[in-house]
């Protein structure tokens, strides 16, 4: 695992000579934020060694290193989802290069079923924090202690100062912002209702089938993370109607230039 983390690192070292400050695992439908990333270097994931490969259409699979508000960041663009059939291990790999690759901040985005009912489909929510209901963990196994403790501490697993610096770009914005909690699925069926009244009922917000893995292994290696969940559709059982993915694809397709604009701010400052 360490070796296929090191020769990943080192094969895209091989196409940059600067480092990056900032890691981004764009979500669905969220990918065209590293559209705007300046003189970028592309790296499919096919051509690194031992790493995963993308199996949702609609999710590039592809790194994209460059500038983006005037910072060094390395973007995702397509992720890896558990219910893919990847071990926790192996989908947040990438997470472990970046940090080898010098990251210190990783912002993390998403599509998200909307659970508050005050909340509505193109909505932004910043993750305060999670629950993880996929019934696994990435951390499971031996530690590896080179990167961080066998118990890490997930108290302040959002970054409170990264969730105010967001705050400031979406007020100066004027963008509507919710706060909440994220609540992570394995999939890759939708809930059922009643799984929906019951997420309501321990606290959840927003529901969806990624990010978690990613910031638990973030967490670990001690970088500070933001999570942005774009709530796409409201949940089984809110609204009186069947969910189908085309409605988070149209959603992320309609909020687009309010998302590219938050996440330029948020990295801007
Ligand atoms: Cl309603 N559930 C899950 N698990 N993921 C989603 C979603 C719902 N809407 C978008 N992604």
């Amino acid at each position: 695992m360490i070796e296929a983390i090191k020769n990943n690192a080192a094969q895209i070292l091989e196409k940059i000579d600067y480092q990056v400050e900032i890691g981004l695992i764009l979500g669905s439908g969220l990918g065209v934020l590293a559209e705007e990333i300046e003189a970028p270097t592309l790296i499919d994931y096919s051509d690194l060694d031992n790493f995963p490969t993308s199996t949702v259409k609609g999710h590039t699979g592809r790194f994209v290193i460059g500038e983006l508000s005037g910072k060094k960041v390395i973007a995702m663009q397509g992720r890896f989802h558990y219910y893919e059939g990847y071990s926790m291990e192996k989908l947040t790999l990438p997470v472990r290069v970046m940090k080898e690759l010098g990251i210190e901040k990783l912002l993390l985005t998403n599509a998200a079923g909307g659970v508050n009912a005050n909340y509505s489909p193109g909505e932004f929510m910043l993750i305060s924090d999670h629950l993880n209901f996929i019934g696994d963990n990435p951390l499971r196994g031996k530690n590896m202690a080179e990167y961080g403790p066998r118990f890490p501490d997930m108290t302040e697993a959002y970054s409170k100062d990264l969730i105010v610096v967001a705050e400031e770009a979406a007020k100066d914005n004027s963008l509507l912002i919710r706060k909440g909690v994220y609540a992570a699925m394995s999939g890759p069926t939708y809930e059922t209702p009643a799984e929906i009244k019951f997420l309501a009922a321990v606290g959840a917000d927003a529901v969806g089938m990624s990010t978690v893995p990613e910031v638990i292994v973030a967490r670990h290696m001690g970088i500070e993370v933001l999570g942005i969940s774009c709530i796409t559709n409201m949940a089984a059982g809110i609204l009186a109607q069947p969910l189908d993915h085309s409605e988070v694809v149209e959603t992320a397709e309609r909020v687009k230039a309010d998302f590219i604009k938050l996440m330029k701010d948020i990295i801007k400052k």
